[in-house]
């Protein structure tokens, strides 16, 4: 079993998720609590109360502060304790972890982690999601499954072709070989599969009217572990961007999603489509929204039974990789190296 990679950022929930509500999200095994203060900023603080452990998520929002739903310890955005029932005196110790929080792009980031070493430089950027020159949807599949299964499924968009036909996979897609590079000192794994003369498959042709042959390029950026773009182009077949870089003709698809580990065997899939075509329509919103999700629960069926298929085999069976899965293999090794574990699979 993999090791968790600590002191790193991980997506906690869509910013429109946290409001004047308690939400609880389990990240990387530590139960965490959610909430936004009357000022607006996001706080998050361990989901156990320090008396009796009562989850703080089943507790109430007065103000800024959660009074426990058991005998009502009452804590401050920090994690400070302000109030005990009974007494006047505040035990010093009594305070909850509070982590680091920042939101950017539509997203909630929380350091699991030493929480001096959080730098919120170090937060990848999806800018699209909060641009109001695109449209995005959105959704967020909970998966009976580790998140290098998720990982090891993006990185090698191949299994469209098997898994996703009549919606994202045609031929095309498994047939073209991929392009790996990884930038070890930005921590980014490339993998891109430009495709010249392709089917259009239902999800590019409903959303982008194109009918004929498209030209098709998926440009993966992984920044391990919590983020991962999909830079996707559909153009009608032969027509690429302009010399200057711009690119009128080309239909833009930014598929982001958020690999968050929640336990061991257990995972939170954020999955969003950004587009910058057909911005007002809410049919073609609707439409991408129904299809990805359709396409997500696809994975998340194969990636629930591979989970169950792992914890039933003996200890150290093997796999067989070939060149699809480069991008994967880098991806584990680059996941290995931060987490300080030997690379498994190679
Ligand atoms: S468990 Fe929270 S106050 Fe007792
Ligand atoms: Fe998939």
């Amino acid at each position: 079993m993999g090791q968790f990679v600590r002191n790193q950022w991980y997506v906690a929930a869509y910013g429109a998720e946290v409001g004047r509500g308690l939400l609880a999200r389990t990240i990387l095994g530590e139960p965490i609590v959610l909430y936004r203060t009357g000022a607006g900023q996001v706080a998050a603080l361990a989901d156990r109360c320090v008396h009796r452990r009562y989850p703080l998520s089943e507790s109430r929002l007065v103000g800024d502060t959660i009074v426990c739903g058991y005998h009502g310890f009452t804590y401050d955005a920090g994690g400070r304790c302000v109030a005990v029932p009974g007494q006047q005196r505040i035990p010093r110790t009594a305070r909850v972890p509070a982590y680091p929080v920042a939101e950017q792009d539509s997203l909630v980031w929380v350091w699991i982690g030493e929480a001096g070493l959080a730098d919120t430089a170090l937060i990848p950027r999806a800018p699209w999601l909060a641009d109001p020159a695109w449209a995005t949807v959105r959704g967020m599949e909970p998966l009976a499954a580790r998140y290098s299964l998720l990982v090891d499924n993006l990185m090698d968009l191949s299994h469209e072709t098997y898994l996703h036909g009549g919606f994202i996979g045609t031929p095309d897609v498994a047939q073209t070989p991929i392009r790996t590079e990884v930038d070890e000192d930005a921590g980014i794994v490339y993998v891109s599969r430009r495709m010249d003369d392709a089917q259009c498959p239902p999800f590019y042709a409903k959303s982008t009217g194109i009918t004929g042959r498209i030209t098709r390029w998926q440009d993966i950026e992984y920044h391990p572990p919590c983020l991962y773009l999909l830079h996707s182009r559909v153009a009608p077949a032969g027509v690429l961007p302009r010399p200057d870089g711009t690119d009128p003709e080309g239909f833009h698809v930014e598929v982001v999603y958020a690999i968050t580990p929640s336990t061991q065997n257990t995972t939170y899939d954020f999955w969003m489509v950004a587009r910058d075509f057909a911005l007002d329509d809410d049919g073609v919103s609707q439409f991408l929204r129904d299809s990805n999700r359709t396409v997500v629960l696809q994975d998340v069926t194969a990636l629930d039974l591979l989970e169950q298929v792992i914890a039933s085999e003996p200890e150290g069976t093997q796999e067989l990789s070939i060149n699809i899965d480069t991008g994967g293999l880098a991806a584990r090794r680059m996941l290995a190296r931060m987490a300080g574990q030997p690379v498994a699979g190679q």
